[in-house]
C-alpha cells in the first residue's frame, strides 16, 4: 500500500444531498479558506489571472483559483518560490490555491511532448533543449508553489483514442500516482490528489477509480474529459467514476467549465470545476450571460445602452453599457478585463444559484429554469 497521507490539509463536509440526483453543496476546509462547493475555479496561469487582480477576485467572492506548475517551474521557478515561502506571498492571495500538475499543459497546449514511463520530455519553447518533468520532479515544484491541493502527474491521451494506449496511459496514471505520494514532502498542508483516466472506456474508468481509491488521499480528479467527444460519451463517463468514487470525499472534474456542463455534472456528483472558458472568451469580446453568450464585437450591440446583464452586480454591469464595450472590445485591453470580469462573476454566481438550490432540495427546479431560459425553443 502506498505511503500514507495526514488528512489535516482537507476537511469535506457534505451539507446536503439533492434527493433526485447526486447532487450534493458541500464545504471543503483547506489550509488557506473554506471553499463552498460545488465550485468554480477561475484559472490563473503565470501566478496571475489573465486580465484580473487578485483584490477583485476577492471582491467577487471567489475561494479558491488556480495556479499552473509548467508556467510557475520555468519562471519564477521553485528556488524563487521557496525563497518568498510560495505562491500565495508572491502574487498577494491569501485565499486557496490548486496547481495542476504540468504535464497535461505540455501534451495539450505544446504538442512537443513526449511520453515514457520515467516522465513527460518536451522542448523548451524558448530554446528547444529538451527538458523532462517526473512526477518527482512536479511535486517538488508544486511543493515549492505551496497550493492547497495539487494534482499527481498524469498520462493523459486524447479523448478520442481508442485501443492499447488508452489503457496505457490509466496504468501508467496509477503508476505515477505512487510516486507522486512518495514524493510528497507537505502532506500536513497540501492534498495530493490522483486523477482518474481511462478514455472513453467505461471498464477502465471503474478499474483506474478502483484502484485510485486503495490510496489514502483526501479527493479525486476525473480527467481526459471535454476533448471534442460527443456530451453523452463524456457524461457517462463522468457518471461512471462518481459511482465508484467515496461519497465522502470532494471530487474534481479537471478542464469542464461550459455552464451547461457545470450543471449537468453537478447533477452527476461532481463537485469543483476549472476552465479557461470563461476567461479566454473574455479576451475575445465574449460576455457569458443566462441565455448563453454576447459576442460584444457584433454592430447589433452599437448603441445597446444596457449593461451585459441587469441583473448582475460586478462593477462591469454596474458601470458600463454593451454599447461601450462594443467600441472598445477591439481595440483596449481594458476591455478583456472589464469583461472577464463579468464572465468570472457569472460563473461564481451561477454555483451560488446551484449550492441554495441544492440546500434546499430543489436543483430539479434549478435544472428546469437553467434550461428553459437556455434553451427556450426546448431544442
Ligand atoms: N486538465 C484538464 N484535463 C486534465 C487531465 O486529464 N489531467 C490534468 N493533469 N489536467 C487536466
Ligand atoms: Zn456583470
Amino acid at each position: 500500500m502506498a505511503a500514507s497521507i495526514a488528512k489535516r490539509a482537507l476537511k469535506f463536509e457534505v451539507l446536503a444531498e439533492c434527493s433526485k440526483s447526486k447532487a450534493r453543496t458541500s464545504k471543503i476546509s483547506l489550509v488557506h479558506a473554506t471553499v463552498d462547493a460545488p465550485v468554480f475555479m477561475p484559472v490563473g496561469t503565470q501566478g496571475t489571472l489573465k486580465g484580473m487582480l487578485p483584490e477583485q477576485l476577492k471582491q467577487l467572492g471567489c475561494q479558491i483559483m488556480l495556479g499552473n506548475t509548467y508556467h510557475l517551474g520555468n519562471r519564477p521557478g521553485p528556488e524563487i518560490l521557496d525563497e518568498v515561502g510560495g505562491l500565495h506571498k508572491f502574487m498577494d492571495w491569501d485565499r486557496a490555491l490548486l496547481t495542476d500538475s504540468g504535464g497535461f499543459q505540455m501534451v495539450s497546449l505544446l504538442k512537443l511532448a513526449e511520453i515514457t514511463e520515467e516522465g513527460v520530455e518536451f522542448e523548451a519553447p524558448h530554446d528547444g533543449s529538451k527538458l523532462l518533468l517526473t512526477p518527482e520532479k512536479s511535486i517538488e515544484i508544486q511543493n515549492a508553489i505551496g497550493a492547497d491541493i495539487i494534482m499527481q502527474l498524469d498520462d493523459v491521451v486524447h479523448t478520442l483514442t481508442t485501443g492499447h494506449r488508452v489503457e496505457e496511459a490509466m496504468h501508467r496514471t496509477i503508476r505515477w500516482l505512487d510516486r507522486c505520494i512518495a514524493a510528497h514532502k507537505k502532506p500536513e498542508l497540501q492534498n495530493l490528489f490522483p486523477i482518474v483516466q481511462g478514455g472513453l472506456n467505461p471498464e477502465l474508468r471503474k478499474q483506474c477509480a478502483q484502484e485510485l481509491i486503495k490510496r489514502d488521499v483526501n479527493g479525486f480528479a476525473i480527467g481526459g474529459l471535454s476533448g471534442g467527444e460527443e456530451k453523452s460519451a463524456f457524461w457517462r463517463m463522468v457518471s461512471t467514476s462518481t459511482d465508484v468514487l467515496p461519497k465522502e470525499k470532494p471530487r474534481y472534474l479537471m478542464g469542464v467549465g461550459f455552464a451547461l456542463d457545470l450543471v449537468v455534472c453537478v447533477a452527476l456528483g461532481c463537485d469543483m470545476f476549472d476552465c479557461v472558458f470563461p476567461t479566454r472568451t473574455a479576451r475575445f469580446g465574449c460576455a457569458l450571460v443566462s441565455t448563453g453568450q454576447l459576442q460584444l464585437k457584433k454592430t447589433e450591440f452599437k448603441s445597446d445602452f444596457r449593461p451585459i446583464d441587469e441583473n448582475c452586480e460586478c462593477s462591469t454591469c454596474k458601470k458600463y453599457t454593451r454599447a461601450y464595450l462594443h467600441t472598445i472590445a477591439a481595440h483596449e485591453a481594458v476591455a478583456a478585463s472589464l469583461i472577464t470580469v463579468h464572465n468570472v462573476c457569472f460563473m461564481l454566481n451561477l454555483m451560488k444559484s446551484i449550492r441554495e438550490s441544492i440546500l434546499v432540495d430543489k436543483f430539479p427546479e434549478f435544472v428546469q429554469n437553467f434550461m428553459s431560459v437556455r434553451f427556450p425553443t426546448g431544442e
